[in-house]
Parts: structure tokens; C-alpha cells; sequence
């Protein structure tokens, strides 16, 4: 699985962005408001901005109120990388395989807003952490 981007997390999103260009980060997008229901009552609630630095793409991620995906863990962590996401195929191939390996899903396939709709899906597992995948047929972007 190819890596697509780390998620960073953090409190205010103007300064995060502020303080990855100090570190040579430019934006690939502007700021992403993702609070769109996944159908089953849930919502991520949160800001997303991606920003690359030769080949490596951030997705820094603030919550929007306390009923972010985000907002407890940001405070119990604080800001920092939280997880990484790794573009697949077959989302559902990949989910069935890595469910048999005792991987837990803590978000079932949702569409994202940040990637025009296309399904995300957030794992964890032991030694690993917080996985996302996200389905980009071969050849996409
Ligand atoms: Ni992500």
C-alpha cells in the first residue's frame, strides 16, 4: 500500500498551516470544512488542509466543536501526527483483509469530502495505531 498522506492533528488551523510553511510545506488545497453525515448518524466533523513538502502530503486536521472524531483525542495527545493513510484499490478487499488480520475498524467506508466523495475507512491495531485507507483506483490521482 502506497503512503497518501499523514494526518497531523491540531487546535487552530491557521496557525498549523502558518507553521508548516515555516518548515517548507506549501498548500494543495485551501481549508476543507468536512461535517457531512456518513448516513449512519455519524459525522467526522472536522477542518482538513493538505499541504506537501517534496512528495510528503500533511492533512492537518482541527475539530470543529466537541463532537469532532478529533476533539478527545486532541485532548489527551495534544497536536501531532496521529495517523497515516494509505491509498488502496479495492477498499472493501482491503478492509476483509486486514479485518482477518485483527485489524478493528473504527470508522466503517464513509465518502469524503476531502477526496471527492471517494470512500475512507479508519483501522487500528496494536504496534500500528490509527490507519485510514482511501480507495484511489490505479491511475487516479
Ligand atoms: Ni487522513
Amino acid at each position: 500500500m502506497k503512503v497518501d498522506h499523514i494526518g497531523y492533528l491540531v487546535k487552530d488551523m491557521d496557525s498549523a498551516a502558518a507553521a508548516f510553511a515555516e518548515l517548507g510545506f506549501v498548500p494543495v488545497t485551501g481549508v476543507i470544512r468536512d461535517d457531512v453525515s456518513d448516513g449512519a448518524g455519524a459525522c467526522r466533523n472536522v477542518l482538513l488542509r493538505f499541504m506537501e513538502n517534496g512528495g510528503t502530503v500533511v492533512e492537518l486536521v482541527a475539530p470543529l466543536g466537541e463532537n469532532s472524531d478529533v476533539a478527545g483525542r486532541l485532548r489527551s495527545c495534544g497536536e501531532g501526527p496521529y495517523h497515516i493513510c494509505y491509498a488502496v484499490e479495492d477498499l472493501a478487499a482491503s478492509l476483509e483483509a486486514m479485518r482477518a488480520g485483527k485489524w478493528r475498524i473504527l470508522r466503517r467506508p464513509s465518502p469524503a469530502v476531502a477526496f471527492g466523495g471517494a470512500p475512507v475507512a479508519f483501522l487500528v491495531k496494536k504496534g500500528a495505531g490509527i490507519v485510514e485507507l482511501v480507495e484511489k483506483p490505479a491511475g487516479g490521482v
